[in-house]
């Protein structure tokens, strides 16, 4: 008998290991801004066996299109990852003119790394085009990914609000529920394009916000730095030298360490569990004068009923409000820090 449980556990052992990674992991679309930060999170995705990356679609954000296009090829061309599509999408936000940020991440938005010149060519297909298509080849198996501004995730909605139902679900790097980065409001990728981000977070699906307030908390610190510079490889080498560049970066603003805004979203993409989520509903502000591009979260979920007594309102009762994300509010910040590490050592 016990001979016959031991062939079958034999048998299970190599049939589970007989499964290829990519039939088990995540199907994900990785929508960038690339963007230091951007890289950081993409070499996490393409290292990390739990997911496999479908697709990448680029946004305009930290650079412009066409650079941002040009970094994600150099990119997957050093992974050696030319069979992944890279789609350029995007020209500017939907109703505003584009603000870069070569000041925080380079002049070419890979913190001044001169990448090899790609051997990967474009993808024919327009970013938002691609996700559509995708989302329909295989309904209910991709994850979104978006890493910058939500303009080519909106573009992709409104084109085809078919999909929504049909995307497994989103997990995105944007918004704070303790003030921005930009101003004391905004956080960059949504104020970049509120109007596209107020259409992804009320799509109806399900949506997990990676915002700046956790991310925060994640400090690539010079402890992590020199457990990278001890192996060596192509993608290791390129990640050190972002890495360095973003240390150096964040100590002259006395901050020991940079964080990891987009590597967490793909973290999460990886293992939910490094992080407490709570449901909230979250509206972007796309109107207000201070306000422009904030998430502003309900953590209660109620909202006052006033109703009109003559010359004045009135509190009658609390209308529940409905969750449209989890929202990160708490982060397990070194078991993440270690998981990147090992992910991309000797890579
Ligand atoms: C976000 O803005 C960009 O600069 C980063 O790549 C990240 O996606 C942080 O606010
Ligand atoms: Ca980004």
């Amino acid at each position: 008998m016990n001979h016959i449980i031991f062939q079958l556990v034999a048998v299970a052992t190599l049939l589970a290991c007989a499964v290829p990674a990519s039939a088990t992991a995540k199907k994900v679309i990785f929508d960038t801004d690339p963007g230091t930060d951007d890289a950081l999170a993409l070499m996490l995705a393409l290292n990390s066996p739990e997911l496999d990356v479908r697709a990448i679609t680029v946004v305009p954000g930290n650079v412009t299109a066409s650079q941002g296009l040009e970094n994600a090829l150099r990119m997957v061309s050093l992974a050696n990852r030319c069979d992944i599509p890279v789609a350029a999408g995007a020209q500017h936000p939907l109703f505003q003119k584009l603000i870069t940020a070569e000041f925080w991440h380079g002049k070419n938005g890979l913190a001044n790394v001169e990448l090899p010149a790609s051997k990967c060519k474009v993808d024919s297909h327009f970013g938002p085009d691609l996700i559509i298509q995708m989302v329909h080849a295989a309904p209910h198996e991709i994850t979104l990914v978006p890493v910058g501004p939500l303009t080519n995730i909106a573009l992709a909605v409104l084109k085809d609000p078919s999909i929504v139902p049909l995307v497994k679900e989103v997990i995105l790097m944007g918004g704070s529920i303790a003030g921005g980065n930009v101003n004391a409001a905004a956080e960059a990728n949504i104020y970049n394009d509120p109007e596209a981000a107020q259409i992804v977070f009320q799509a109806g699906w399900p949506l997990t916000m990676v915002g700046l307030d956790v991310g925060d908390k994640t400090l690539f610190s010079r402890k992590y730095l020199a457990q990278l510079g001890q192996t060596h490889g192509p993608v290791n080498d390129f990640i050190y030298a972002v890495g360095k560049y973003l240390v150096d970066l964040s100590a002259q603003f006395g901050s020991l360490g940079s964080p990891m805004y987009d590597p967490l979203a793909v973290g999460v993409a990886v293992d939910a569990t490094l992080v407490k989520a709570p449901e909230m509903h979250v509206d972007v502000e796309t109107r207000g004068e201070f306000t422009r591009g904030e998430t502003v979260a309900n953590r209660h979920g109620m909202v006052e009923r006033n109703v009109l007594h003559g010359n004045h309102y009135v509190i009658e009762a609390l209308d529940k409000v409905a969750p449209n994300a989890k929202v990160c509010v708490d982060v397990e910040a070194d078991r993440f820090l270690q998981l990147f590490v090992s992910r991309i050592k000797g890579k």
